[in-house]
């Protein structure tokens, strides 16, 4: 028993089999080449490139679905170009904002004003204010300033396109400096957000990012598990099948990374001298385990309501409920949990999103003469429904009784 105890311990305190550097596989690892980006590289480089010569250079809006490289494309260019600027005494200052880090418009406009040494206290100021002191210090350092605005949706989400029509126009009463804006979304229908004026003026040019094909993202994996694995630690095989279970999503080279990563994490534990295919496709259920389990905890609790009764009508081993059915346990169950009941066509509107999320699965179904009626059936696993509600403060009791 001690023995085998010893050689436990021994095998986590001896180095990897595995690994040589799994932090290259991490989220923030920033890889000195981005293959298969050439192009789109080039292009936001020579849409950026007149501002080295002091000339004035289109507004770019970018976009592209998760994981397509559009932060790591633009924090690679600024980064080339503030280099080149220094290099030749140029007055190209770079800016980078993450909306959703930065979290509010106030925030997000003080970081901008942070990237030109203007220290904007935490709270107190407007946002007008903010901004006039962003204006003011621009020509006085006569900087022109390329500022990347990504996940920008979440700020035209949250607070309207207030913030980037002032930044739009910022340029009309500057006189010296200047100030450029790179828009970043995945979410391709956030133009429909945006005021015209707003939206012409922040897509004089478009870099559209198209999703990895399984081949590309093979490339991009190989030389990340070049710097991560050991030799001969990772099968071809393995990396094929990471490669062709990203891209048959949607080419997301985040998901593919995080494939790989999970999958040498799980060989290390069982003590594999190899990554092979069965770890990279248990790091797929994993995955996907995480992801349905977070998009069901963060649902709205009309929507939690809803699915338990599709749940419970599953459990009883029903093929499906109509959406009559539906809204009559759902007011039974609204009524025992204590909470008010939304109407029949807000509910319907819930179940369209919920649809959306691919949750729920709704179909057409012909009842011959009776006519045709909607048929509606849960489509995640009963055991991470159970997992994901018995935390939530309302829907827990439904589990205990
Ligand atoms: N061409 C590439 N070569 C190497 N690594 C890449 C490439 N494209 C993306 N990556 C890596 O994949 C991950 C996701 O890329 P990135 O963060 O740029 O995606 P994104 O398009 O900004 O996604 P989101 O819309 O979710 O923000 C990062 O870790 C990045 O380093
Ligand atoms: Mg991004």
């Amino acid at each position: 028993m001690v023995d085998r105890l010893e050689s436990l311990f021994e095998r986590y305190v001896s180095e990897s089999y595995i690994f040589t550097n799994r932090d290259v596989l991490s989220h923030d690892f920033i890889p000195s080449q981005l293959p298969h980006r050439e192009g789109e590289i080039l292009r936001l480089g020579s849409i950026l490139a007149p501002s080295l010569r002091k000339m004035k250079c289109s507004n770019v809006f970018i976009y592209g679905k998760t994981g397509t490289g559009k932060t790591a494309v633009s924090k690679y260019v600024l980064s080339r170009l503030s280099k080149k600027s220094e290099e030749i005494g140029g007055n190209v200052k770079v800016c980078y904002v993450n909306c959703r880090v930065a979290g509010t418009e106030y925030r997000i406009a003080a970081s901008i004003c942070s990237f030109l040494g203007v220290n904007i206290p935490f709270t107190g100021l407007s946002t007008a204010e903010v901004l006039n002191r962003f204006t003011v210090r621009i020509r006085e350092v006569k900087a022109h300033l390329i500022t990347v605005l990504d996940e920008i949706d979440v700020l035209v989400k949250g607070y309207g396109d207030r913030l980037l029509y002032e930044l739009t126009r910022i340029n009309e009463n500057l006189g010296a400096g200047r100030v450029s804006l790179i828009g970043i979304s995945n979410d391709l229908y956030f133009k429909e957000l945006l005021d015209p004026r707003v939206l012409s003026s922040l897509s004089e040019e478009e870099v559209v990012f198209k999703p990895y094909t399984a081949s590309q993202l093979k490339d991009i994996l190989l030389q990340r598990a070049k710097l991560a694995f050991k030799p001969g630690a990772l099968t071809d095989s393995a990396l094929n099948l990471c490669a062709a279970l990203a891209a048959s999503e949607h080419g997301d080279a985040r998901r593919a990374l995080d494939l790989l990563r999970i999958a040498g994490e799980l060989a290390e534990r069982d003590n594999a001298e190899k990554v092979e295919d069965r770890h990279i496709k248990e790091a797929q259920k994993r995955i996907e385990h995480d992801r349905v389990f977070e998009a069901l905890s963060s649902l709205p609790l009309h929507s939690k309501i809803i699915l338990h009764v599709l749940y419970s009508a599953d459990k009883a081993g029903k093929k499906g409920v109509t959406t009559g059915e539906l809204y009559d346990k759902y007011l039974s169950t609204c009524s025992q949990l204590g909470v008010e009941n939304l109407t029949s066509r807000r509910v319907g509107g819930l179940l369209n999103e919920l649809d959306m999320l691919g949750v729920v699965n709704a179909q057409i179904v012909n009842l011959g003469r009776y006519g045709r009626t909607k048929q509606i059936k849960i489509k995640v696993p009963a055991k991470i429904l159970e997992k994901a509600f018995k935390e939530d403060l309302y829907l827990g009791s439904l589990f205990n009784s």
